[in-house]
């Protein structure tokens, strides 16, 4: 129960790896609270862990929406421990096939919504000299893959936005993203078993990577055993960068 009496806030938390990560959290002893547009997803959520999962409909690019869920939290519980971002849009594409359009709400739902939800959490954070923030980044943050032009450049950004907290506002609060291979998740049930069985060999750990594999690593970016850590990243991805 090490994150007993401690509140965590996860965007995405409807759905994949958010949702694995707030019943982690939940088992470990936080109270934990999930933002996420999806009312179905957010209510799997909450069912599964009634009492230490508390769900609000929230889109993270809205500023207004972002601020009231900080504010209703801060109400119930009075502080703000860790936030996870683990929501993301975003339709693949290389660039000339990329639409203005799509091209910007994948960079606001990763990186306005990170912005957003920092913007917000980082004061509590501060006044209660810690919390840590760790932004759901990927192997796309590093590595070149085809036809994910507007994922990639959000993604590499979150590294950016990871160093910047880490460095303004260390060393009360943390920074540090978490860097998926592929997980299998909601995300990935359109791909063909080709695909996938293509990815898994792909690996060193030759299989696809679970939402709860992401989620005890991010339980350990939000404890204390990680204290070392700002800054910087965890690639997660069964070796598959390696090869
Ligand atoms: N699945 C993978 O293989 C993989 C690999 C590397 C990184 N990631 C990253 O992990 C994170 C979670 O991915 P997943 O596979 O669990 O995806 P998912 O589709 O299962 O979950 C994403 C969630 O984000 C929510 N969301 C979308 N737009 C939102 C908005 N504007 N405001 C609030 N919530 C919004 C969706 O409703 C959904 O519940 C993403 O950041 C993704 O880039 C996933």
């Amino acid at each position: 129960m090490r994150f007993q009496d401690q509140v965590i806030l996860i965007s995405g938390g409807g759905s994949g790896i958010g949702q694995h990560i707030a019943w982690e959290l939940a088992d470990e002893g936080a109270q934990v609270v999930v933002v996420d547009i999806n009312a179905e997803g957010l209510s799997e959520t909450e069912r599964a862990r009634s009492n230490r999962v508390h769900v609000h409909l929230c889109d993270v690019r809205d500023d207004d929406g972002v601020r009231q869920v900080v504010a209703e939290t801060m109400a119930q519980f009075g502080r703000i421990d860790g936030l996870v971002h683990s929501a993301y849009w975003t339709d693949p594409k290389p660039l000339l096939e990329t639409g203005p359009e799509e091209f910007q709400k994948t960079q606001d739902v990763v990186l306005k919504g990170a912005y957003l939800l920092a913007r917000h959490i980082l004061p509590v954070m501060l006044q209660q000299g810690r919390g840590v923030i760790v932004p759901i980044a990927s192997v796309h943050s590093v590595l070149g893959f085809r036809n994910f032009f507007a994922y990639q450049v959000a993604k590499a950004g979150l590294l950016g936005y990871v160093r910047s907290i880490a460095v303004d506002y260390g060393p009360a609060v943390r920074a540090v993203a978490l860097a998926p291979g592929a997980i299998d998740t909601p995300a990935l049930h359109d791909t063909s078993e080709e695909v996938r069985a293509t990815l898994a060999q792909g690996s060193l750990a030759k299989r696809i990577g679970t939402a709860h594999d992401v989620a005890r690593a991010a339980s350990f970016l939000l404890s204390d055993e990680s204290s070392f850590m700002t800054g910087t990243m965890l690639l997660l991805d069964g070796g598959w960068s390696v090869l």
